[in-house]
């Protein structure tokens, strides 16, 4: 009899770690990758609010949201970020983002060499 107990318990505390082993980390609802969800890297970040963030961010226009909303990095899965790193590293490299009118207006913001390197090595490390 006690040993079945004992067997029962130890079955239930196996259980239990692999169901906390194997859960999904689960931010807001949606599942994510369980190898985790990397936020911005801080310098990362703050070309993207110099830069980009006019546009692309909580209060930018819906145009430039709808194709990349950094306000809303985190809620994007792994492979999502990983697409939108490359998408920009490919515009950064074209030069086409900010765009022409904005640098004109904005000609201290305009993402310097170094800075576009920057991103371009944060976007590689994110898709090797
Ligand atoms: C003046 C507003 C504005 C700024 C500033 C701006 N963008 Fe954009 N961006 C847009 C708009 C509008 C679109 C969607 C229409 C288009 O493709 O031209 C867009 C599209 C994009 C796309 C999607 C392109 C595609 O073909 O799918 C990427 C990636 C992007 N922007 C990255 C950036 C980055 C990175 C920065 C900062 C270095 C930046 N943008 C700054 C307005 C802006």
């Amino acid at each position: 009899m006690k040993t079945t107990f004992a067997f029962i318990g130890v079955s239930l505390a196996v259980i239990f770690f692999l169901a906390l082993a194997f859960r999904p980390v689960n931010v807001s609802g949606s599942v994510k990758y369980s190898e985790g969800n990397p936020e911005l890297p801080d310098s990362v970040m703050k070309v993207f609010q110099k830069a980009c963030m006019d546009c692309h961010g909580q209060d930018g226009s819906s145009m430039a949201k709808m194709h990349l909303n950094i306000s809303s990095w985190n809620t994007y899965d792994i492979k999502k970020q990983a697409g939108k790193a490359f998408d920009i590293s490919k515009e950064l490299s074209k030069g086409s983002m900010p765009p022409g009118k904005w640098r004109k207006s904005n000609p201290d913001n305009i993402p310097t060499q170094a800075e576009v390197g920057l991103i371009k090595n944060w976007a590689k490390s994110l898709n090797n």
